[in-house]
């Protein structure tokens, strides 16, 4: 096959030359960019925004540009150092110590990135959920993270089941509320009266920052722990890959419940100390052009599901908006198309960058970068100071061009540091000195990687990751189903939909309205990107002899596929 290749372009002055960056890069030199690098004490936070706000020249500029709907903020960096520290002072009335676990549970706001700082400054881990969870999944994040503070907001209350979480001492409500009762608190009351100035906590650079929880194939969503030491990697890439320049605005549309809407859109933009967009609420092609004229938005990292929509909406709404500003646009998340690619290049004569990364990564691994020639369809290279691979099941590495399981040498500094409180979980991940990721590809003679799909049963539906297990467990609790299995199934422009196979329970008849239910139990129980898109119902669903649903069988049927070896197969 012919393989396009669209040529590097001008910037990012530090990697001209990919290959001879790679062999003289040590990650030991990328640390004397920072000032710990002597003290060897760190905090995220203030290498984020306190160091800029002791900055005469750049405590003034405008580190958060907030839009949503109904309400629009600037915030400086000055602005956003004392409102953190005036959150610090808050968790610390409280009893907050270093390592617990303080999460937030609400939409992206001023108030959030405020408090989501304050939280590392007082030393402890944080733990952002997506806003559209429900409470089953509030219920097994905060259980098991043990969380002693939440943050929410009033309306988010209902889904936070107060009864079954006996760890949890306090809640900060975030907006106006008529709760009474010892463990609530009142975020704004408690905000006038704190102090401006707080006295960091000091940390080393393998304590605890961060708990992002993720689905897998099996289990309940697992807690994936990442160290302050993980800013060198935000630092770089944000530099090589975001191609951040000081007078970039910049925008990450990824909430920070994600991990994207964190290691990008909080930590490498600030780290370089840009003007960063965060903008609430749902989206429409013309919102995402508009936000982008209006701001005047340079660097742009977003997903191929929005982007899929931008191609839908064609070049028409494009000519609708000035995107004069845009200079850089990045993807993540799933497979970017070639045919995104393609058009990108038509519509904005912009190249878009794709960049693979994981949960479990903390930050980008395999990225195109402007000095790169972009194969469309290729997640692109390693980044220096990573090297990646492709192994068989027992960790050996494989030729080019010979699909595998994509691995990444130990070590980089945004690696995951365990899974919390499950260290034979963190260690599966690992075969020979190798991390191996779960999803498949292959490397070509140029060394650019190609992603082929997951190994596991893991269904990335528009960008997010969603486990089967957790969906199919939340089915079996609808009282008219028996048995569920649960598959992603190709889609053009969400990637994946989930589709559910059920078995009824007797007594219950088959009929649109059951389907519609079972449906909405799922969507008001879990969250709604984890509701089934569609469903089926059949009088067995197919299981190995040991009892395991058989996922990959079920999809075989679906897509009608050869079902290869099905010798387990329960008789
Ligand atoms: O399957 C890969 C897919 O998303 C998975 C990681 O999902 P999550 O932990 O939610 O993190 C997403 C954002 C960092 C991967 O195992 N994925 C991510 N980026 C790409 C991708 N698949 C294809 N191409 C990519 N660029």
């Amino acid at each position: 096959m012919d393989v396009q290749k669209i040529p590097a372009r001008e910037g990012n002055h530090n990697l001209k030359n990919y290959e001879k960056m790679r062999e003289q890069f040590s990650w030991e030199d990328m640390k004397k960019n920072f000032s710990w690098n002597e003290t060897g004490k760190v905090n995220m936070a203030y290498e984020a925004i306190d160091r800029h706000a002791e900055n005469p020249e750049k405590k003034d500029k405008t580190a958060l540009l907030y839009s949503s709907p109904d309400r629009e903020e600037k915030l400086t960096f000055s602005d956003l150092s004392k409102q953190s520290n005036q959150f610090a002072n808050v968790l610390k009335k409280y009893d907050v110590k270093k390592g617990d676990r303080v999460f937030l549970f609400m939409p992206r706001s001023p108030e959030f990135y405020a408090a989501f700082f304050g939280i590392l400054k007082t030393g402890a881990i944080a733990g952002p959920l997506f806003e559209a969870f429900m409470e089953q999944a509030v219920r097994d994040r905060l259980q098991d993270s043990e969380a002693t503070v939440l943050i929410t907001t009033p309306d988010l209350l209902y889904r936070v089941p107060q009864e079954d979480l006996p760890s949890l001492e306090k809640i900060i409500l975030v907006g106006e509320n008529n709760e009474s009762g010892e463990q609530y608190i009142d975020y704004h009351e408690e905000m006038k009266s704190a102090s401006e100035d707080f006295a960091i906590e000091w940390l080393d650079l393998e304590d605890g920052m961060l708990l992002h929880y993720t689905s897998g194939s099996t289990g309940k969503p697992k807690g994936v722990y990442h160290v302050h030491n993980a800013m060198i990697q935000h630092y770089a890439t944000g530099e090589w890959v975001l191609d951040l320049e000081e007078d970039d605005v910049y925008w990450c549309t990824a909430d920070p419940g994600w991990v994207t809407g964190t290691s990008y859109g909080i930590f490498a933009p600030w780290l370089h100390g840009v003007t960063n967009v965060v903008r609430g609420g749902r989206f429409t092609p013309d919102d995402w052009y508009g936000t982008i004229e209006k701001f005047k938005v340079t660097v742009w990292y977003t997903a191929p599901t929005a982007l899929r929509k931008l191609v839908s909406a064609g070049e028409e709404a494009v000519k609708r908006h000035d995107l004069s500003s845009l200079r850089h646009i990045m993807s993540v998340g799933e497979p970017l198309n070639p045919e995104v690619v393609t058009w990108g290049l038509k519509a904005f004569d912009l190249r878009i960058h794709d960049t693979w990364w994981m949960t479990e990564t903390g930050a980008q691994l395999i990225v195109n970068i402007p000095s790169m020639e972009i194969r469309p369809g290729s997640m692109g290279k390693p980044i220096p100071g990573v090297e990646a691979s492709i192994v068989d099941n027992e960790g050996n590495e494989l030729p080019p061009n010979q699909m595998g399981n994509l691995a990444i040498k130990e070590g980089w500094p945004a690696m995951m540091r365990a899974v919390w409180k499950r260290p034979e979980k963190f260690e599966s991940y690992f075969i020979n000195g190798w991390y191996v990721s779960g999803d498949s590809a292959y490397k070509d003679e140029d060394g650019y990687f190609w992603f082929q799909g997951r190994l596991d049963d893991v269904i990335n539906t528009s960008g997010e990751r969603v486990g089967p297990f957790e969906v199919e467990s939340k089915l079996i609790e609808h009282p008219a189903v028996a048995e569920a299995g649960v598959i992603g199934k190709p889609h053009p422009e969400r990637g994946e939909i989930i589709k559910a196979f059920i078995t009824l329970n007797d007594g219950y008849e088959e009929s649109d309205d059951l389907l519609e239910e079972i449906r909405q139990f799922v969507k008001t129980g879990l969250s709604a990107h984890a509701a089934p898109r569609e469903m089926e119902i059949r009088d067995s669903i197919p299981k190995t002899r040991s009892g395991k649903i058989m996922r990959r069988l079920l999809k075989s049927w679906e897509l009608g596929l050869p079902t290869g070896d099905t010798s387990t197969l329960e008789e």
